[in-house]
């Protein structure tokens, strides 16, 4: 068999109608526009209306996705949903989705937190390139609203519901996904969880008067992590398909807080305006962040046939994933040849990104003491 790969051949969305701003939040809560927007970078966000459910706005990124892919669900071999708010526990949302779209063909639900979308389009690539099948939907999709606590502060004002859907089809041409990078530290799980609900400790009455059904997290320990995460693993990925950081066209982060992608466009030395961002629109819309951003970039025309695009989110888990890719095929010309010019910068690179990075290790508990310290001022 000739080697295979993974291209994006479509691409859709569903966003709820309901726009709820900061200040209407303002109303529920003892929260300000001015504070949000500072510490976040959102503005508002979407919330699901009495129709929309994870399975219902999946389906209908999913409808969009076909269409432009220009296949029917009964082309496809496998649905995979990424989300971490299904309809019930029990079926999995993947197989209402199948029913919904009329699709003949095996699905499941990915669960990876925020990161779960790009998991399940790394999860899509294996089974393409291992030749077991040619066209997948990979969906994020999130009703994260329903886990909130719309008492608390600190986190409803964070998120909001979206889904997002991307076709991914085999091809022999070299392109489409060209790297990946799938992480996991466990041992902060409990910087964002709910607490109730599960096996350890289902939901009682004491749960419901104690809210503990619902999402709760430690910002600051969170933030930490994604700053350490998000541009060190893009970097690996990055150099793991033979590319250099100056190379990507187009750097797609999850959405969960405009801080954090800033630090990490200084941590990569790349300028902002090649990240995408729309957090301002959904604030942090789990795992169909990332899928969201890139169908907008593409409808933007930000991302073109050709492009390179780097792709990355984290969150429960603690987990994170990174891909990076080619949209569409085509030759790339990374450092590959031995003795070229590119070859001796893409080394003087990834020498010079090393020792910057054990540098800013170093320094990241003295810009963490700062930055607390300014908070109290
Ligand atoms: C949540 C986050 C925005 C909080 O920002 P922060 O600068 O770390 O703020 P802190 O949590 O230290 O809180 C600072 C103060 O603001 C207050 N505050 C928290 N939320 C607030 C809100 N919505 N409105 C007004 N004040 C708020 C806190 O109570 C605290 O007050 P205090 O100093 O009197 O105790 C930030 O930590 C973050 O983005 N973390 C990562 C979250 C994330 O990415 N989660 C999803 C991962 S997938």
């Amino acid at each position: 068999m000739s080697q295979r790969y993974a291209k994006i051949t479509g691409w859709g969305k569903y966003v709820p109608a309901r726009v709820v701003t900061n200040d209407d939040l303002a109303k529920i809560v003892d929260t300000s526009d001015e504070w949000i927007t500072t510490r976040t970078g959102i503005r508002e966000r979407r919330l699901r209306t009495e129709n929309d459910t994870t399975a219902t706005m999946s389906a209908a990124a999913g409808r969009e996705a076909l269409a432009s892919a220009g296949i029917s669900a009964r082309d496809l071999d496998l649905i995979i949903v990424a989300s971490s708010s299904p309809d019930y526990l029990l079926p999995s949302v993947a197989s209402q989705v199948q029913d919904m779209l009329g699709a003949s063909c095996g699905a499941f639900t990915l669960v990876a937190g925020c990161a779960g979308w790009v998991y399940a389009l790394a999860t899509a690539n294996q089974f393409i390139i291992a030749g077991t099948y040619n066209r997948i939907l990979v969906i994020g999709a999130e009703v994260i609203s329903f886990a909130l606590d719309w008492t608390d502060r600190t986190t409803c004002v964070l998120f909001g519901d979206a889904a997002a859907a991307t076709v991914v089809e085999a091809t022999d041409e070299p392109g489409g996904v060209l790297a990946i990078e799938l992480g996991s530290d466990g041992s902060g799980a409990m910087a964002l969880y709910v607490p109730d609900g599960g096996c350890v400790s289902p939901i009682t009455q004491r749960t419901v008067d104690e809210r503990r059904q619902y999402l709760r997290m430690n910002g600051p320990e969170v933030f930490k992590f994604a700053v350490r995460t998000l541009a060190s693993s893009l970097k690996r990925t990055i150099y793991q398909a033979g590319l250099t950081p100056d190379d990507i066209d187009l750097y797609i982060p999850h959405q969960a807080n405009a801080r954090i992608i800033e630090t990490a466009a200084r941590q990569l030395r790349v300028p902002l305006d090649k990240f995408y961002i729309n957090i301002d629109r959904y604030g942090n819309t789990s795992a169909a962040s990332v899928p969201l951003a890139m169908v907008e970039a593409i409808e933007e025309g930000r991302l073109k046939e050709g492009d390179l695009v780097a792709l990355c989110a984290f969150g429960a888990g603690l987990t994170w994933a990174s891909v990076v890719m080619q949209m569409g095929t085509g030759e790339i010309s990374p450092a590959h040849s031995l003795f070229s010019l590119g070859r001796a910068r893409y080394l003087a690179r990834r020498t010079s990104d090393a020792l910057l990075d054990t540098a800013q290790a170093a320094m990241l508990p003295l810009y963490s003491f700062l930055y607390e310290r300014r908070k109290k001022k």
